[in-house]
């Protein structure tokens, strides 16, 4: 938990993260608004909000009512209140506490890059935002992985992670890369939905291909995302263990490009779930 606080540790990374993420609110934010049906008037509760990108995103072209941003990292919900100004709140909190960290109903929940790698209490998460969303409200989460039907890439974040593990041990220490989502996750995501009182009203997934220097870059750019991936050493060491391991991979599988996938997940709340509005 603790790693994951320091995702971001100052304000210059806060802005890595701002310069990194540009593409995907840029790419993303018409959709969400679309899907999430978010519309003039809409309470919409952004969790985890990350640097506050695409909240403010959005309330560019919409005029939301009332924006909740919840992050368990101070350094962004600091950064998000520079960007948000009006009829927003703004709390500090783990995302599997959503159920008491508001006391409003929403229209649209949405949850970017944290579902899945981020958020430990998925249960308590999905049950929160069940309750939380009005009749017809809508939760959007997305989840991205690699190699969803392509196998050089299966076999490249396999043999990249074995190696990462050997190199890393060098160091005395314990390396373990994000287990990317496979089609059984997914599916026990899908479950999990319907019983926290959801429902899967639409999936949409976006495919897109990358090179291994891209992947590379995506690993090493922002510092917090390898922290917790190769504990106790520093940037410099975490970031020249990435490499020579991508490299060791390269030399065994060849050079191909790399299959990204990016699922969202649109769900409305059953009705009779919760005896609410
Ligand atoms: C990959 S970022 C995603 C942020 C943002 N949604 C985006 O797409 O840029 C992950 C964020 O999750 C936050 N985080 C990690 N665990 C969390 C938790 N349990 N509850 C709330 N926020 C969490 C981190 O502080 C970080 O800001």
């Amino acid at each position: 938990m603790t790693q994951l606080k320091e995702y971001v540790k100052n304000e210059k990374e806060v802005k890595i993260v701002s310069k990194v993420r540009a593409d995907y609110v840029k790419k993303y934010a018409n959709f969400l608004i679309e899907s999430g049906n978010i519309i003039d008037g809409a309470i919409v509760v952004d969790v985890p909000c990350g640097t506050g990108d695409m909240a403010k995103a959005i309330s560019e072209k919409i005029a939301v009512d009332k924006f909740a941003l919840i992050d368990l990292n101070k350094n962004m919900i600091d950064s998000a209140k520079k960007k948000i100004k009006n009829n927003a709140t703004f709390i500090v909190g783990d995302a599997g506490d959503i159920g008491t960290l508001i006391d409003f109903r929403a229209d649209t929940i949405i949850c970017l890059n944290g579902f899945h790698q981020y958020i430990s209490r998925q249960h308590g998460f999905l049950d929160g935002c069940g309750k939380h969303l009005k009749r017809k409200g809508r939760l959007i989460f997305d989840v991205s992985t690699r190699g969803l039907h392509d196998e050089y890439t299966k076999n490249l974040f396999h043999n990249w992670q074995w190696n990462v593990i050997a190199l890393s041990k060098e160091y005395g220490i314990k390396a373990q890369l994000p287990v990317w989502p496979d089609k059984d996750i997914l599916e026990k995501y899908r479950n999990m939905l319907s019983n926290n009182g959801l429902r899967v009203i639409a999936e949409k997934e976006f495919i897109s291909y990358k090179t291994t220097v891209e992947v590379l870059s995506d690993a090493i750019i922002i510092p917090g995302r390898s922290r917790p991936w190769i504990p106790g050493l520093g940037y410099g060491k975490r970031k020249e263990i990435l490499e020579k391991s991508m490299e060791n991979s390269i030399e065994k599988l060849g050079k191909h490009k790399i299959e990204h996938n990016r699922i969202f997940f649109i769900a409305e709340r059953i009705p009779d779930m919760y005896k609410t509005s």
